[in-house]
């Protein structure tokens, strides 16, 4: 089938690389002509493992191309919004400029029949009203929530634990109609009967994601404002887990007890689960901290901020995580951080990524700068976001030159170079003191003890 995708970012980019993998003609769109350029160079202008490869077999196959010009969308049967919805400067809701911009640009584009299927996460309503616009050029609108994780970003996309197509109703226009879902979550809503669905534009998406389909991973039809909630409310589910198991870390942080073990305990109940129960610095990167704040403005506006009130205190904990890990630093330095060595072992917000947005990792470094000491900050990938973002900061690439005469070590990105390839006698021969914070708890505590180290946990004594 012929896709565009508008937007190619961490989203756009890999899902277009990946639908030309599972056979498409697809075209990317964006306006930023750098990215552009080296996207049709066959290079990734981010890091995500596998999307080089199927961006040069694509290119190579002529199935995949990239361009700045919006009129290349023409002729696609499924034009893909791709673009990013960021945190508004000045407030907490999303900002809609490029989800706007870019359905303005493809409307003179869009032929009748064609399909534009959002992706961005937006807020809940967005798909009503940009549906008549797209409707008066003959076109349907549906919204395709993604769910990827950075670093398993094309995984996720070819491969996705379930796919969710937001159709408009074709009845009397009632929004309810299609919005209550059926038993188990797994089949597709029947297009029979009264209130129906839309379901041309549900099967068009079917063939679109065929092996998926095939494979038979669950294909979820709803109203459109079903799946513009589904994404927000998991993420703010998946939010809510991670500062659940960080505030009991503050309460084990007072009783002498250890979240891990706690983590470990509770996760075995398979109504809980263990993932997503790591405890440490908190969550960061481009999706959970503007999303969960985007749900909770969106749900203001409804007249039901009361219900996701909870987010708010979801995102106070996260945030404090961050000053404990900082706190502990402070505390491991015997109060006097000023000009004290602090190596910073990871820049990016999680493993497996370059991304830096509202990074947990280089909060905590910012901080300890701002308190004087001298940090040095190291990560596999990440570096040079970094370093145009936060300058100040001093940089080297080497773990292990990063890590000489250290007064303490601190752990904020769990990347296997630190928590798996670094030995605690290695490092303790690099160091000036043998001191370490692991603000991901990713590491052996009574490995680096018998090493001879000092070793601070998030919520472990
Ligand atoms: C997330 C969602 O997982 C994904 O479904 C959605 O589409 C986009 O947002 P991503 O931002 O790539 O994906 O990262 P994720 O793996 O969810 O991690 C988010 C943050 O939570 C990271 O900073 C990570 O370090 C942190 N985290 C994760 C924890 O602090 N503890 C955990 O147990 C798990």
């Amino acid at each position: 089938m012929k896709l565009s995708v508008i937007g190619c970012g961490y989203l756009g980019a890999v899902h277009a690389a990946a639908m030309a993998s599972i056979g498409h003609e697809v075209v990317g769109i964006d306006v930023d002509e750098r990215k552009i350029a080296s996207l049709s160079a066959g290079e990734a202008p981010f890091f995500e493992p596998g999307l080089p490869e199927i961006l040069s077999e694509g290119i190579a196959s002529g199935k995949l191309r990239f361009t700045t010009d919006m009129a290349e969308a023409k002729g696609a049967k499924v034009h893909f919004i791709g673009v990013g919805t960021p945190q508004q400067k000045d407030g907490y809701a999303a900002d809609l400029t490029y989800v706007n911009a870019a359905v303005d640009a493809l409307l003179p584009y869009l032929s009748p029949g064609d399909i534009v299927a959002g992706k961005s996460t937006v807020p809940v309503g967005t798909a009503a009203e940009l549906a008549p616009r797209i409707e008066a050029a003959g076109a349907t609108l549906v919204w395709n929530p993604e769910f990827l994780r950075e670093g398993w970003a094309v995984q996720d996309t070819i491969d996705p634990d379930r796919l969710v197509v937001g159709v408009p109703s074709t009845g009397s226009g009632s929004g309810d109609e299609a919005g209550s879902g059926s038993g188990d979550g797994s089949e597709s809503r029947s297009s029979t009967g009264s209130g129906s669905v839309d379901s041309n534009a549900a099967d068009v998406l079917r063939e679109v994601y065929h092996p998926a389909v095939a494979k038979g991973t669950p294909f979820i039809v709803t109203d459109l404002a079903t799946a513009e909630l589904v994404k927000v409310s998991a993420n703010a589910f998946l939010a809510t887990k991670i500062s659940f198991i960080n505030a009991m870390a503050e309460i084990a942080e007072v009783t002498g007890a250890d979240v891990t073990q706690l983590a470990d305990a509770i996760g075995h109940d398979a109504r809980i689960g263990r993932r997503f129960l790591g405890a440490g610095i908190g969550f960061g990167g481009g999706c959970l901290p503007k999303d969960i704040r985007a749900f909770a403005a969106r749900a203001e506006e409804l007249g039901r901020g009361e219900s996701v009130s909870f987010l708010r205190e979801v995102d106070a904990i996260n945030l404090r995580r961050r000053e404990r890990a900082v706190q502990l630093v402070v505390t491991a330095l015997g109060e006097d951080v000023v000009g004290k060595k602090v190596t910073v072992l990871g820049a990016a917000f999680k493993p497996h990524s370059d991304d830096i947005r509202d990074s947990p990792a280089l909060d905590v470094a910012v901080r300890l700068k701002g308190l004087g000491a001298e940090v040095t900050v190291t990560d596999p990938e990440a570096l040079e976001n970094a370093k145009r973002q936060h300058p100040q900061l001093n940089y080297i690439e080497e773990r292990d030159d990063a890590l000489r005469d250290a007064d303490v070590v601190v752990v904020v990105t769990e990347w296997d170079e630190y928590r798996r390839q670094l030995s605690p006698e290695h490092a303790g021969s690099l160091v000036a003191d043998k001191v370490i914070v692991d603000g991901r708890n990713c590491l052996d505590a009574a490995a680096w003890r018998a090493a001879g180290w000092t070793y601070y946990g998030m919520g472990r004594p």
